[in-house]
């Protein structure tokens, strides 16, 4: 049986078993306040920062087990004999007849039937009330009037999420959920930032209430579960008698928010409430809850969420002859970019709450964003950059909190600033962002061309023997820790990623008017280009890195990690070398690097700890840096691939990274088929061909970025939109929208002859234009036509 499909009509993802190969899961969220949902209802919610104001529980095992969650029990009063179910399949152990969880842009839909019930949960967070909402449905599809007994479950986390996993009963010491007006808040007497001595009670508190208010509360796990049980048989529900001893308030247990229901339904009859679950400064969630729990409020709510994503995510829209590139792209691609750029790498149900939004990660969303929501990109380039130290350096983490952050070991962090901005500069034409001013994280305040002037001036200072910058802990490779800890390690895409920023940044200086900075910085850029070309290349590669003790790592004498993905593509991207060479790396990858899953970022693997290379050969081999197909990589690849206008190549690539193919083609990639993961495991162990770590991966940005600009061929210039397509053969027409300088261009582009690539005509209104260029356009809606030939 097919497990999922897409919807004709909304793109909404379609699961038809509660048991996927994973939970497969969805956010919802408006920006501050999260719900991760899987097709199951498990998942958890916080807010702002996962680890400092989490309130529900996330749980280690939730990637095995996806428990625990929003999850709603049904009960026949009358039968208890046939036992209990929940509307999403688990936890409880009983089969349902019928079940369809839909994922949609903003929203999740549970429906089931069991026992001649039909149910439904419906999930959606409000566009402005950090809360989300629950839409509980209940018809009675059978012949008899059934008395339903209906528990609808969460577990608090409440506060900071670290003590939780290690010291369950210690932190649950500081737990006081109590009802006031039918309402449960939820509140933790002891909270502190990370790292700080300082104790004192959370300031918020959260709220649970019904529109249609409980009958009976369960505000202590232990008595609704019993004990020496779990979720999947509580005693409450084998026991329909029970009620619990403190139904009104606890102290220091591990805390629920159950609210439960007695509901009658005639044959045919259908009952519908809303439970809301939400978040407020202490004090205000009582009349907080109570004003949200009304059912018109929150049909309007609803209306305006989904509306709102809908919109969000048509920015970008495509119809194409290829139906996996199609589903991938009507929605979910932006809808993945939104998402990411809310929270950058955690969490999410691979990765914990371990911290706030990456700098490096989240330049790469801000870049992505820069398309489909520009202003918001500027506000997130604007807030990252205020991590940055004024000697130029910048903090790992760009917490949503006010912790203390120091400036980040790894030594790429700053570069990534006039990627984002020239970007910014380019899909927007407002070039006012360069000369912004934003504050440092230590203190004075700079213009944005003066953030990034101070991040190459220290790479461009801090270099080694060849002249190349020193690698430290790390660059975009996190996991490279080994080389430079001496401070002589020199890293070779570094060097190309110092070149390709000083290019960058020159341009913003041009525009910000400040010429001989512009012109140092070519200079800067040609010299490294030198240095690369003279000491770096190697025959048929680039090499990755220089160690502290001059030795070459990702040159073919070496055993393992012989040859590197980025230093290949970078040297495309960046256009550091002649075209040869250039094709020369791209071939390169093809034969060393590529799988039936996609392009590696290294081959061989280590096969053991290596400490001349560090954390990287800490990883089994063919996982994560060592040698997995690493998507993000991979989408460099693509746009290299896509700039050399190797249309096959290309191609081929796209098809591989497509987690719609991936997931139809191989059904050990397990992960969702809907949006991107970080990587493939490799062939060397057990896990060959798993995906790993969902959604919150970088990839979005550029695969969007590659597809948008490089493959459909509608690319983003300082003076205009060039046209300027790279497709597979076989497509003879495809049309797409994307956003430009605030118009919305419907592009339209006809390959009557089976060529991959080049211009024939461009109709702009029905107009024929000179060249491929387009200037930006004056009128709200533009149509462009694209002849190929
Ligand atoms: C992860 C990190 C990213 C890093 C990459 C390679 O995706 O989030 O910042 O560049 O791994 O190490």
């Amino acid at each position: 049986m097919k497990i999922w499909h897409f919807s004709e009509k909304q793109n909404e993802f379609l699961i038809h078993t509660p048991f996927t190969p994973r939970p497969w899961i969805n956010y919802l969220t408006n920006g501050d306040y999260f719900a991760l949902t899987s097709q199951t209802g498990g998942g958890f919610s916080f807010f702002l920062d996962p680890l400092h104001h989490a309130l529900t529980r996330r749980e280690q095992d939730l990637l095995l087990n996806d428990r625990p969650g929003r999850f709603v029990f049904i009960q026949d009063l009358e039968k208890p004999e046939i036992g209990h179910w929940n509307i999403g399949g688990t936890p409880s152990l009983k089969k349902l007849d019928r079940f369809t969880c839909a994922h949609g842009f903003g929203y999740t839909r549970i429906e089931s039937s069991c026992c001649g019930i039909d149910s439904s949960q419906g999930m959606f967070v409000c566009p402005d009330e950090n809360a989300e909402v629950w839409i509980l449905s209940f018809t009675n599809s059978s012949d008899r009037l059934r008395k339903l007994r209906i528990v609808a479950y969460l577990e608090w986390m409440l506060g900071n999420s670290i003590v939780d996993p290690v010291a369950r009963r210690f932190d649950s010491f500081f737990k006081h959920v109590f009802v006031d007006r039918a309402v449960v808040i939820g509140r933790k007497l002891k909270w502190g930032l990370r790292g700080s001595r300082e104790n004192k009670p959370w300031q918020f508190e959260g709220f649970v209430a019904a529109t249609h208010p409980a009958e009976q509360i369960w505000l202590d796990k232990q008595e609704f579960i019993g004990l020496y049980r779990d979720l999947a048989r509580p005693l409450a529900l084998e026991d329909p008698s029970r009620h619990p001893e403190h139904p009104c308030e606890v102290w220091a247990v591990d805390a629920l928010g159950a609210q439960e229901w007695t509901v009658e339904l005639e044959p045919g009859q259908n009952r519908e409430w809303q439970v809301v679950v939400g978040i407020a400064p202490v004090g205000e969630g009582v009349d907080r809850a109570r004003s949200l729990a009304d059912t018109q409020r929150l049909e309007a709510s609803e209306k305006e969420a989904t509306s709102s994503w809908k919109r969000r995510v048509r920015r970008f829209w495509v119809h194409t002859p290829d139906f996996e590139f199609t589903r991938l792209h009507q929605g979910w691609s932006s809808y993945q970019i939104l998402i990411k750029s809310y929270l950058s790498s955690a969490p999410s149900y691979y990765h914990a709450s371990d911290g706030s939004p990456g700098f490096r990660d989240g330049l790469q969303d801000a870049f992505g964003l820069t398309m489909l929501e520009p202003q918001r990109a500027r506000e997130m380039i604007l807030r990252l950059v205020s991590f940055q130290f004024r000697d130029g350096a910048a903090s790992h983490r760009a917490p949503r909190v006010p912790l203390t952050v120091e400036p980040s070991e790894k030594s790429d962090m700053p570069l990534w600033i006039s990627l984002a901005v020239l970007q910014y500069v380019r899909e927007t034409g407002d070039t006012s962002l360069i000369t912004e001013k934003a504050p440092f994280a230590d203190g004075e305040e700079a213009s944005l061309l003066d953030h990034i002037r101070l991040g190459l001036e220290r790479s461009l200072h801090d270099t080694g023997r060849h002249g190349l910058p020193l690698i430290r802990y790390g660059d975009w490779n996190d996991a490279l820790d080994g080389l430079g800890g001496e401070g002589q390690g020199e890293s070779v895409f570094l060097g190309q990623f110092l070149a390709y920023s000083l290019r960058n940044a020159a341009v913003l200086a041009e525009l910000a008017e400040e010429r001989s900075l512009a012109e140092r910085w070519k200079k800067e850029a040609d010299s490294l280009v030198q240095i690369l070309n003279t000491h770096c290349w190697e025959e048929d590669r680039f090499v990755r890195a220089f160690h502290d003790d001059g030795t070459v790592i990702g040159c073919a004498e070496n055993r393992e990690g012989s040859v590197y993905l980025n230093p290949q593509v970078w040297a495309v991207i960046a256009d550091l070398a002649p075209r040869e060479r250039q094709e020369i790396c791209m071939d390169t990858v093809e034969r060393e690097l590529d799988t039936p899953f996609g392009i590696r970022c290294l081959s061989p693997p280590y096969s053991s700890y290596d400490p001349h290379v560090g954390l990287i050969s800490c990883f089994p081999p063919g996982v994560k840096e060592n040698g997995a197909v690493f998507s993000h990589a991979m989408a460099f690849c693509l746009v290299a691939e896509l700039m050399l206008k190797r249309a096959d190549q290309a191609w081929e690539i796209f098809c591989k990274a497509n987690p719609v193919l991936r997931s139809r083609q191989y059904p050990e990639y397990a992960v969702e088929p809907y949006v991107y993961s970080q990587f493939v495991a490799g062939p060397e162990t057990n896990l060959h061909g798993q995906g790993f770590h969902h959604w919150l991966t970088s990839t979005c940005s550029w695969m969007q970025y590659a597809v948008v600009n490089w493959m459909l061929g509608a690319r983003a210039d300082l003076d205009g939109l060039i046209l300027d397509p790279c497709i597979p053969q076989h497509w003879k027409s495809f049309n797409f929208t994307r956003l430009y300088r605030g118009s919305t261009l419907a592009i339209e582009v006809k390959n009557p002859n089976g060529l991959s690539h080049g211009v024939k005509e461009v109709l702009v209104d029905g107009k024929p234009i000179m060249g491929n260029r387009i200037p930006p356009p004056s009128n709200k809606e533009v149509q462009i036509k694209v002849i190929l030939g």
